[in-house]
């Protein structure tokens, strides 16, 4: 089924072997080489001096200025602004390979249009449903009791889409063409080769725009809350890429006729609720963490974004994991601001309790990225105590350091050095001292957990998979699903490189972190390198060792060993003391 959707991973595994990603960028920026990379200035932001690198061992770029980076499809969807398809098929032209037939995604992007009129025409469809279907009722009452006009559901084109298995298939199946067009655009699902049927059934329907205005993908809301899933969304498909859309952005654009800023939510009701409200500028991600690609998407459309979170832990957190995000990319001209609902509201409650005003005033009243930064990182910490005071110190510095060199760095810094008492020349010199004396040790401990160090040195340098025994992904030790996925990717295929890893996990919630990882400097380089990776892994062998030693202590002081236990608790102990 999805070949139907995707090109097979093994093709692009070949097509990232074939390419060498320095020719990809060359022609469009003059490289210079140093060492073992080559170096420019950041296409994709202001900079004098140069902080972009390619790297054609692990076949990826990085910019250590602004943050972006990838491999080498990843460039040309960046730079040439292609979607993945465009930039996939660039690629396999430039080395003579062929698409894999089959896979509908071989479509030359110019009749992606037929994809459109035919998701215009389910939305039409589902939309009549709404009106015409003799269960439509309770569709019909559910949008009422959420409050929602005629008017807004007009606007965001809210359908219906009625119990059964085939309406939508037999509205639009009027050839066998139509039939793998829909399937390529996930409206449809096949089993086998008889079985074909609607994705959507018994749903209140929420087409997603792109920017010009054209429908994409659909998300359904089940109409009983007590259904599972909750939402369902289109897959990903040649159209559709969830990681890079931001549902209401079209309409928030139609509805401003210059957008001078944007809020930022989670949910499909709640920007629809806010729009009702007279907050019109309210746009949601599609139930995907927020990305560098959904940052970058939403400064390009105007200068302000509030970025609105539940009050509780979980919203501080993602608030938090928001504004690393932010940092590295943050423009002189970019305002980054945050605010917080009460516990147990969403945007859609709380607009619904409070009006639009007070909502507004909230949103006037929002932290700046500089306050919430500041008062997040000092939680903890007694800034009337000096060893806090430095540690505060450090810790704000190691974020700041991420940021391109501008303006508001530099007042990020005089802030900081404000609040512990220190001129920001000091502060500045610290840093520069301290990445100056930082030794290759300080660097790797920087790694953190013994985990950590194994899956960023593996990335980096495949090539590790060699001193990794078959035991280790087996150990129980958080952190162990991603490494496992990472040695088996290894184990299949020894020749893929940093880039080629990566494209693994394109649209996935780990990407940021493992792209991350891949561009993280330690400064290893050879023996030393393999000592640190050898090193980190015989921890990982002794943490598990004594994550068991506890497990069985516990159990013998409760409920007592049995005797292969206690053998195995003895072995444990021995083993331990070799470590
Ligand atoms: N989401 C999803 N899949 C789910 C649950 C949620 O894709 N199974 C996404 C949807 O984009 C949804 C958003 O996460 O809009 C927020 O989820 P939630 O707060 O549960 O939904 P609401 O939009 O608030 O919807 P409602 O108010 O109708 O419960
Ligand atoms: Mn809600």
């Amino acid at each position: 089924m999805a070949a139907h959707i995707r090109i097979p991973q093994t093709f692009i595994d070949d097509l990232l072997a074939r390419t060498d990603i320095v020719s990809i960028i060359e022609p469009f920026i003059t490289l210079k080489k140093t060492g073992a990379n080559y170096v420019a200035c950041c296409p994709f932001h202001q900079e004098k001096t140069p902080s972009f690198t390619v790297s054609p061992s692990k076949q990826i770029y990085h910019c250590f200025g602004c943050g972006v980076g990838g491999n080498a499809i990843s460039f040309l969807m960046e730079y040439e602004h292609l979607d993945f398809m465009d930039a996939v098929k660039t690629l396999a032209n430039q080395s003579g390979m062929n698409l894999p037939q089959q896979s509908a995604t071989k479509q030359p992007s110019g009749d992606t249009n037929i994809f459109y009129i035919l998701l215009e025409k389910a939305t039409k469809f589902y939309q009549n449903q709404l009106l015409k279907h003799p269960q439509a009722k309770i569709a019909s009452d559910f949008l009422k009791k959420r409050g929602l006009t005629e008017k807004t559901i007009t606007q965001f084109k809210i359908g219906y889409a009625p119990p059964g298995w085939d309406n939508l298939l037999r509205k639009l199946n009027n050839n066998d063409k139509y039939k793998k067009l829909l399937l390529t655009t996930g409206m449809l699902i096949q089993k086998s080769s008889t079985s074909i049927y609607d994705r959507f059934r018994n749903r209140i329907m929420f087409p997603i725009t792109n920017r010009s205005g054209k429908i994409i993908a659909f998300g359904g809301r089940v109409i009983n809350d007590n259904d599972t899933p909750k939402y369902l969304n289109s897959p990903e498909t040649p159209i559709f890429h969830k990681g890079h859309e931001l549902y209401g952005l079209y309409e928030a654009r139609q509805a401003n006729r210059n957008l001078n800023r944007l809020l930022l939510v989670e949910g499909y009701m709640d920007v629809i609720i806010l729009a009702q409200h007279g907050i019109n500028y309210a746009v949601a991600t599609l139930g995907t963490a927020i990305t560098t690609n959904h940052i970058q998407k939403l400064f390009r459309a105007c200068p302000e974004v509030i970025f609105c979170f539940d009050g509780d832990n979980a919203g501080r957190i993602a608030a938090w994991r928001t504004l690393e995000i932010i940092l590295p990319l943050l423009h002189d001209n970019w305002q980054a601001k945050f605010i917080f609902l009460p516990e147990g509201e969403d945007p859609d409650s709380w607009v619904q309790k409070i009006g639009k005003k007070s909502f507004e005033e909230l949103i006037q009243n929002a932290d700046t990225l500089s306050t919430f930064f500041f008062t997040h990182l000092s939680k903890q910490i007694n800034l009337q105590q000096i060893d806090d005071r430095a540690r505060f110190a450090q810790l704000a510095m190691s974020y700041i350091q991420n940021m391109p060199d501008n303006i508001r760095k530099e007042m990020l810094i005089d802030a900081l050095a404000q609040k512990i008492n220190m001129t920001p020349e000091k502060l500045n010199n610290y840093i520069i001292t301290n990445q100056k004396g930082s030794t290759k040790t300080t660097d790797t401990q920087a790694m953190h957990s013994p985990i950590r160090t194994v899956i960023t040195l593996l990335i980096q340098n495949p090539q590790l998979i060699e001193q990794i025994d078959q035991e280790l992904p087996t150990l129980d030790i958080a952190g162990m699903p991603l490494l496992r996925e990472l040695y088996s990717l290894l184990k299949n295929n020894s020749q893929l490189t940093t880039g080629a890893l990566l494209e693994h996990w394109r649209d996935s919630a780990e990407y940021q972190h493992l792209s991350r990882l891949a561009n993280y400097r330690h400064l290893l380089e050879g023996p030393d390198l393999t000592a640190e990776f050898c090193g980190a892994i015989k921890k990982l062998r002794l943490q598990a060792t004594e994550s068991t030693i506890n497990q069985l202590i516990t159990k013998a002081n409760t409920t007592g060993l049995t005797a292969i236990e206690k053998k195995q608790l003895q072995n444990l102990l021995k083993t331990k003391q070799n470590c």
